[in-house]
């Protein structure tokens, strides 16, 4: 496979630019000019499509592609440094378990050896796992931080990437938080600036504020934080209302929710991502919608340090916007396959409810669930108008950032029979596919991953 700057490719694409609606995108000719931008797709149907293929072919710029291409994924909440701990320490409440586990692993990130390693290989798996964009809290240290956005960049990841502020004595311990909240807010300038001078970024990855949540933050540091957000124009990344303790652990303190708190910093902005909102209530959802922030809803998470399932249907009536996260390492896995396959479960488990002893008429809530193509949309287009970024679908403008996912590809775990609707045959491949399924990854219309090397 190849870099496809200036390339025509036929293939056969899903995407879902809207809830509930995946199109299949058969024999389509999508064009990318040589900046990685998509200048046209043309389908079989439509005017100039075969004269378009003739003279990609004649021009040498035409590849047809095996296997069916995909959005690349955008993960809109990643714990950088917790992918030493995947799948371990799910066994504590989440105000034990940042204490006894999360609090000690990200302060060895202090040692920059350390970090790159873990980074190194973060990155790299999540690439080839297909997800293209990623939304990153790293640690409180900046050398580290910085070394994860060199990653992206040298990689070929987009990202948006925080240096995580946390100065509030009364949460964090002493070996593990800001000295104060000038050195977060000094911190968090200094990230901004270095990102923007990374060599050959392209605009690939950006900085993002990243208070870690309301309750380990003081007044100081969060105000401080505000006035920098409407400096710099920066986005924010917070948790937010994300279990019954946290959220009541602001409500004691403020009288009022995250969502209501952040905004009277100035955190609760349209570059806003607020990750979980389990606990949110109308007046949140009503404010969060109204200010245009977005929500990251990691289902597999929720169901280990949540206690309850995020109202995700809910929320999009109330026209907040949705996407994706792992939440490594909250979410013991760092598939977004398996996080849409979560999210789709998490909402029928909220329909019909859990607890058989309840009669099934009184156990669920009617109208929560979503289907598999309404997940493909969150893990895709959804999360890209989350971030504003122009990416998760296949259209004029769009930056080409796709996945390739070969049917065959050995030790892969899928298995398509042929005569399937377009319906299932998308199902089949977001349920069915794993790592080695992906078989090429771009971002930008350039390799990326282990397809690159
Ligand atoms: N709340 C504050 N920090 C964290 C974290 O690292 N993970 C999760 N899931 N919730 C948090
Ligand atoms: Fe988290």
């Amino acid at each position: 496979m190849r870099d496809l700057l200036g390339c025509s490719v036929l293939c056969d694409a899903f995407h879902a630019p809207a809830p509930g609606a995946a199109t299949r995108l058969r024999n389509a000719l999508i064009r990318i000019d040589r900046d990685g931008v998509i200048e046209r797709v043309l389908l079989p149907d439509d005017p100039g499509h075969g004269v378009a293929v003739k003279q990609a072919d004649r021009d040498g710029a035409l590849l047809r592609l095996d296997g069916f291409l995909l959005p690349g994924f955008v993960d809109l909440h990643v714990h950088a440094p917790q992918i030493r701990q995947l799948g371990q320490a799910l066994d504590l409440p989440l105000e034990e378990w940042l204490l006894r586990y999360t609090f000690p692993l990200e302060a060895r990130f202090a040692d920059l050896a350390f970090a790159e390693t873990s980074y190194a290989a973060l990155v790299a798996d999540l690439l080839d796992g297909g997800t293209t964009t990623a939304v990153y809290f790293g640690t409180l240290h900046g050398p580290a931080t910085l070394r994860l956005a060199e990653l992206c960049v040298a990689l070929g990841q987009r990202a948006m990437v925080g240096r995580v502020a946390m100065d509030r004595a009364e949460l964090c311990p002493a070996h593990y938080r800001d000295l104060d909240a000038n050195a977060a807010l000094d911190g968090t300038l200094a990230l901004i600036e270095r990102i923007a001078s990374i060599p050959d970024n392209r605009g690939l990855v950006r900085p993002i504020v990243t208070p870690r949540f309301v309750p380990a933050c003081t007044d100081a540091l969060l105000d401080g934080l505000g006035e920098i957000v409407r400096a710099h124009g920066c986005a924010v990344q917070t948790h937010c209302s994300e279990s019954d303790w946290a959220h009541n652990d602001v409500l004691q303190r403020f009288g009022r929710s995250d969502a209501a708190v952040l905004d009277g910093f100035g955190l609760l902005t349209r570059r806003t991502v607020l990750a979980h909102g389990v606990a949110l209530e109308q007046d949140d959802m009503d404010l969060i919608a109204r200010k245009g922030a977005g929500v990251a809803h990691c289902a597999l998470s929720n169901a280990y340090f949540a206690g309850a399932v995020f109202p995700l249907r809910a929320a999009l009536a109330r026209g907040v916007r949705v996407g994706l996260g792992t939440d490594i390492s909250g979410g013991p896995s760092a598939s977004m396959f398996e996080a849409a396959r979560m999210a789709v479960a998490a909402s029928r488990m909220l329909e019909s409810g859990v607890d058989p002893s309840v009669p099934p008429e009184r156990r669920g809530r009617p109208g929560s669930r979503i289907d598999i193509a309404t997940a493909f949309h969150l893990a895709t287009a959804g999360g890209a108008a989350v971030l504003d970024l122009p990416v998760g679908r296949f259209a004029p403008g769009m930056l080409f950032d796709a996945i390739r996912i070969d049917p065959h590809a050995p030790g892969g775990t899928l298995r398509v029979w042929g005569g399937e609707s377009d319906a299932d045959l998308l199902a089949t491949l977001l349920y069915g596919a794993s790592r080695a399924n992906v078989a090429s990854v771009w971002t930008g219309g350039r390799l990326a991953g282990r397809s690159a090397r």
